[in-house]
């Protein structure tokens, strides 16, 4: 992990599970960390968790809708450490819902916090990036992000614009010093259940086996933070739902089967 010694690195998400297990890990390493979400005190939770002192770290509230005000945390930012090193792009929420039954407005929040939120915090970070010829932007999509599978529609929607954005991102400015990284997690154990919208925009406000049966989250975040001192370009890190990826590389037919074949979510 020496890679991230006194490096300013800005983790979205890190109020709760992945974000926060990135933030833990990183505090071991003695990064400069920027954490951002909603939920303050959640924040502040996870801040002291990091065990590292008030100078290596700002507490940087953010809801991803609010695109208009990405430019200003970007100044707070730089005015606090004076560059910016890594963004983890990891805050995002997902779906329990069939398509008939979804409304509307669950597929634009959807998109609006995992992509267009993420777009725009990366258009925001990155003249600051190109002027340091130098930053590395790591994202946070999912196995949904290369499969579709039910009651997932508008997630893996958002989660495969991801990989589109990001490929082109990375061919745009490989020259100018610049990294992308993009992960997709199979099931990891947090509460990402929880948050998950119904087709009417309720929180389903259930722990799903999947995910209280998936990878430890610590175990998530050091295996991502290899793989980005690295410099891998995408990885998949979970259980064996990443054997999905690969059948539908080279087995699409079969894997096409399975998921129609499935039962609930
Ligand atoms: N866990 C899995 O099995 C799994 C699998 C594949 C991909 N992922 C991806 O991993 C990422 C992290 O999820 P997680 O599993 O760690 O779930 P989580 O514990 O629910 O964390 C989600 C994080 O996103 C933040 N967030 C949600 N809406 C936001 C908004 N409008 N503005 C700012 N922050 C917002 C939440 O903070 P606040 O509520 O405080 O804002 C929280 O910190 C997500 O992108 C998710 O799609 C997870």
């Amino acid at each position: 992990m020496s890679e991230f010694f006194e490096k300013v690195v800005w983790i979205t998400g890190a109020s709760s599970g992945i974000g926060e297990a990135l933030a833990i890990t990183l505090g071991k390493a003695n990064a400069k960390l920027v954490l951002s979400a909603r939920r303050v005190d959640e924040l502040e939770r996870v801040a002291v968790r990091t065990g590292l002192p008030a100078s290596h770290l700002l507490v940087l509230p953010m809801d991803m809708i609010a695109t208009d005000s990405f430019s200003t945390q970007v100044d707070l930012v730089i005015s606090r450490f004076g560059r910016i090193d890594y963004v983890f792009q990891n805050a995002g929420l997902t779906q329990r819902s069939a398509v008939i039954d979804t409304d509307l407005s669950v597929y634009k929040r959807l998109m609006d916090i995992n992509f267009f939120g993420t777009v725009a915090l990366t258009k925001a970070v990155l003249p600051t990036m190109f002027s340091q010829r130098s930053g590395h932007f790591v994202v946070t999509s999912s196995v949904a992000g290369k499969i579709g599978t039910k009651q997932r529609s508008g997630y893996c929607a958002s989660k495969h614009a991801l990989h589109g954005f990001f490929d082109s991102l990375r061919a745009e400015t490989y020259k100018e010093g610049i990294r992308t990284t993009i992960v997709c997690p199979g099931y990891i154990k947090t509460p990402i259940s929880l948050h998950a919208l119904r087709a009417d925009g309720q929180l389903h406000g259930q722990m799903d086996t999947n995910q209280e049966e998936g990878m430890p989250v610590d175990e998530f975040a050091r295996r991502l933070l290899r793989a980005v001192a690295a410099k891998k370009e995408e990885v998949y890190i979970g259980g064996k739902e990443i054997f999905g990826i690969y059948l539908k590389r080279f087995l699409p037919g079969l894997l096409s089967r399975i998921l129609r074949n499935r039962e609930g979510a």
